[in-house]
């Protein structure tokens, strides 16, 4: 039996999202009482409940991302961890890393054979692929500090979901199609997910996940200590005892949330918060943007091949200082002043040739982007102000597969964003060096990028996006179409965009960027790759009235929900 408040839910939301009738233009959804956008409209509308209740964006954030967990687990969950920047009302701003970290078992070889070559998928599936989760500490905390409405009652819509089943969705359905064969070797995916042929259940089906939900129950009633240091945490330490993993429970005990200063950097008139070390993204973005500060961008054209030049050059160059430098600032020191100071941006911009992209040495080499990201990201404003854009992890589709005990929980594969061997590319083709190598109680380095703009003191931009490193460059262009292409947010998630991250040497064109552009950026020495892209972009803009726009990706099939 399902619960009263799914029943409830279309009377408090826009009647644009109970029929989403889509306009010739496309407009983005509309609302003046708050606004979520999230991969998925379950999640989406279960925030805007928790809005139109009067909890503020901390409590509907906490439920979208449980609630996410829940009815997508191959992209986030209790088993992950991820980051939030958060905007409050009264002004105070503030970034809370709530990332996996290595055991104390880790060790920086620890993926590597006798031969010293990286051992293959060790450090993607299996128990002694997770890092310590964090993302239960984090929502917890997040709601203590901030929340309004009780606990359970935002706890409540992740545990029906899991208890009373839920949909299996189309993008559910696709990503266990694509990884049936691996999910069959886990008895309690297979059970889950596929039928008793060891097919996808069909979309529709309904889906449960009872131990979930009765790990859920205990969180309900005794919060983030439920897993930390109570019943949940044994069990999930007996099982990788047994299963030989690492994590134990004096590393779940010992798991601590970071609140770390925000990155933050006045451009054009705006104030963007971004997230710092051990997330690369906003140390990235704001490189670009502060590279990009003085160019008419506008006057270039929305994805000419001008612009794309001058951003593809100025991303190669910020994606090269995250390979060489960045990694947990906690272990090892990440020179964020150099590498946003005005020499360093200055020395970028002069080496730009408008005609031609630079020699990219020996670093280049043949990749292909996995459809898999285990990322989502979701962005709240309320009808106060308060903002959240919050980006969760388990790595990669489905994590590491591994799920621990009766736990229900689906552990991560975070280990796999710590190089295992400098040069060695990652399963998102990232190379790094030694700031980024694996030591215990250390925090892989990360592209999830939440990000919040604002304009005389109030969010006009909430954004984030899930996809590996094209977090941060579809994060960034979905910025720069707002602020600087006056796109409205919807036409601004929706556009075209590109990606280049340096190593290897291609820059990812999406469909829809006219031949023209791809003919002119080649004849720049660009080397062109059309993709069909798997970034899924949350975004919220607010304008001077205080309307809210919301929007998510189609890229995920996502849907943002209002309230009135
Ligand atoms: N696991 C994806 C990221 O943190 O970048």
């Amino acid at each position: 039996m399902r619960t009263p408040w799914l029943a409830l839910l279309a009377l408090a939301l826009l009647p644009s999202w109970a029929a989403p009738a889509r306009a010739e233009h496309f407009p983005p959804l509309t609302a003046a009482g708050g606004m979520v956008a999230a991969d998925s409209e379950i999640a989406s509308t279960a925030g805007a409940q928790v809005l139109a209740e009067g909890g503020d964006a901390v409590d509907a954030a906490v439920t979208v991302a449980l609630v996410l967990g829940v009815v997508q687990p191959f992209a986030s969950g209790i088993g992950g961890g991820g980051f939030a920047v958060v905007h409050r009302a009264n002004g105070e701003a503030f970034a809370l890393d709530f990332r996996e970290q290595a055991p104390a078992g880790a060790s920086a070889d620890m993926y590597l054979d006798a031969q010293g070559d990286v051992i293959a998928n060790a450090s993607r599936r299996g128990p002694r692929a997770a890092g310590v989760p964090g993302e239960l500490a984090g929502l917890w905390a997040l709601h203590a500090a901030h929340g309004t409405l009780p606990w359970r009652r935002v706890v409540a819509p992740a545990l029906a979901l899991a208890r009373d089943g839920f949909p299996m969705h189309p993008l559910l359905y696709r990503r266990v199609s694509k990884g049936a064969k691996a999910l069959a070797a886990s008895v309690v995916l297979a059970r889950t997910f596929l039928d008793a042929a060891g097919a996808p259940r069909p979309p529709g089906s309904v889906i449960r996940r009872p131990d979930l939900a009765r790990t859920l129950s205990a969180v309900a009633e005794q919060g983030a200590s439920a897993l930390y240091t109570g019943p949940i945490g044994a069990a999930l330490a007996a099982a990788m005892q047994a299963d030989g993993g690492l994590i134990t429970a004096a590393d779940l005990k010992a798991y601590a949330l970071k609140r770390r200063p925000l990155v933050r950097a006045v451009w054009r008139g705006y104030e963007v918060l971004a997230m710092p070390p051990p997330s690369s993204g906003g140390a990235v973005i704001l490189q670009v943007l502060k590279v990009l500060a003085p160019t008419d961008l506008a006057a270039l054209g929305h994805n000419s091949s001008a612009y794309l030049h001058v951003l593809t050059e100025s991303l190669k160059h910020a994606f090269a200082d995250r390979a060489r430098v960045m990694g947990d600032p906690d272990f090892t020191p990440v020179p964020l002043d150099a590498l946003l100071s005005d020499d360093a941006v200055a020395r970028v911009r002069g080496a730009f040739d408008p005609k031609r992209t630079r020699p990219h040495g020996d670093y280049g080499q043949p990749f292909t982007l996995p459809d898999d990201s285990g990322t989502t990201h979701l962005s709240v404003v309320d009808r106060q102000g308060n903002a959240v854009a919050l980006t969760s992890t388990v790595n990669t589709s489905f994590g590491s597969h591994y799920v621990a005990g009766d736990t229900g929980i689906l552990l991560n594969n975070e280990m796999d964003d710590f190089v295992a061997k400098p040069g060695v590319p990652n399963a998102f083709g990232l190379v790094g060096r030694a700031a980024n190598a694996i030591a215990p109680g250390k925090r892989p380095l990360s592209s999830m990028s939440p990000t919040i703009v604002l304009k005389d003191g109030a969010p006009v931009l909430v954004v984030g996006a899930s996809g590996g490193p094209t977090i941060i460059t579809g994060t960034l262009q979905v910025l720069l179409n707002v602020l600087v292409f006056g796109m409205d947010v919807r036409a601004a998630v929706e556009a075209p965009r590109i990606h280049h991250q340096w190593t290897p040497d291609v820059l990812l064109m999406d469909r829809g960027i006219p031949a023209d552009v791809h003919t002119a950026l080649t004849a720049r020495g660009h080397a062109l790759k059309t993709w069909d892209r798997f970034t899924a972009v949350q975004a919220i803009s607010r304008t001077a009235d205080g309307t809210l726009a919301g929007a998510s990706d189609p890229t995920k099939l996502g849907q943002p929900a209002g309230v009135r």
